[in-house]
């Protein structure tokens, strides 16, 4: 068994049958579940809130990746910590004080994650560092599925990879955007431990799940 997990992208899913698709993927093998939330101000598209997550809750016993794509990010915290989240991860440019929203999402009793825009310099990682609980590395733009992988995310992914291990500590190392089972591998060889997966999990349908998610993990 390989130590990677994977994280299905509800975006991906049967927005009418939601609940059945996070039952499904949860059954077929996934880690996490990533929830992609947009606000369609930081990010140009909206997608859902705490609502949608806590009803989501009772449908599954994995640990809630909640990804928010939103500015401001404070206000809304301890909604989606109420709603079942356990990892509330948000990007630095999303308001001028990322180490009082870490102290916030940890307050609300979350694990805490900072997400890097293909083009966030690493500089506004290294501070937090010590703060966090998972590095979420985007390696498209965010604000939609089905968009190709770009490349230039590779080595820095293993430069975070190196100060991560240097640090000791465990920081979950997740790449989110164009992950498909060519560019898989490739993420996990620059030093990534958890793929968020979006299209590449949830196409065929449902018979095609399990296999999807341990395709991606690269377990035979
Ligand atoms: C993009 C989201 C991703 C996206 C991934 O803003 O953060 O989680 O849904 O979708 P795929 O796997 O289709 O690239
Ligand atoms: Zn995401």
């Amino acid at each position: 068994m390989s130590g990677i997990k994977i994280a299905p992208s509800i975006l991906a899913s049967d927005f009418a049958r939601l609940g059945e698709e996070v039952r499904a993927v949860s059954d077929a093998g996934a880690d996490y579940i990533h929830v992609d939330v947009m606000d369609g101000h930081f990010v140009p598209n909206i997608t859902i809130g705490p609502d949608v997550v806590k009803a989501l809750r009772p449908h599954s016993d994995k640990v809630f990746d909640v990804h928010l794509m939103i500015a401001p990010v404070d206000p809304y915290i301890d909604a989606f910590a109420g709603a079942g989240a356990d990892i509330i991860t948000f990007h630095p440019e999303a308001g001028a004080h990322p180490h009082r929203t870490i102290q916030a999402i940890k307050a609300a009793g979350c694990k805490a994650g900072l997400s890097l825009n293909p083009g966030t310099p690493l500089e506004a990682l290294w501070p937090l560092l010590g703060d966090i609980d998972l590095v979420l590395v985007m390696s498209v733009n965010p604000g939609f599925g089905g968009q190709s992988f770009i490349e230039s995310q590779l080595p820095r992914i293993e430069t975070i990879r190196k100060r991560i291990d240097a640090s000791g500590r465990a920081v979950d190392l997740e790449v989110d955007g164009g992950i498909n089972f060519e560019t898989a591998p490739r993420a996990i060889a620059a030093g990534a431990d958890v793929l968020v997966a979006g299209t590449a999990t949830f196409k065929g349908g449902p018979t095609a799940y399990a296999k999807n998610i341990a395709t991606l993990r690269g377990a035979r």
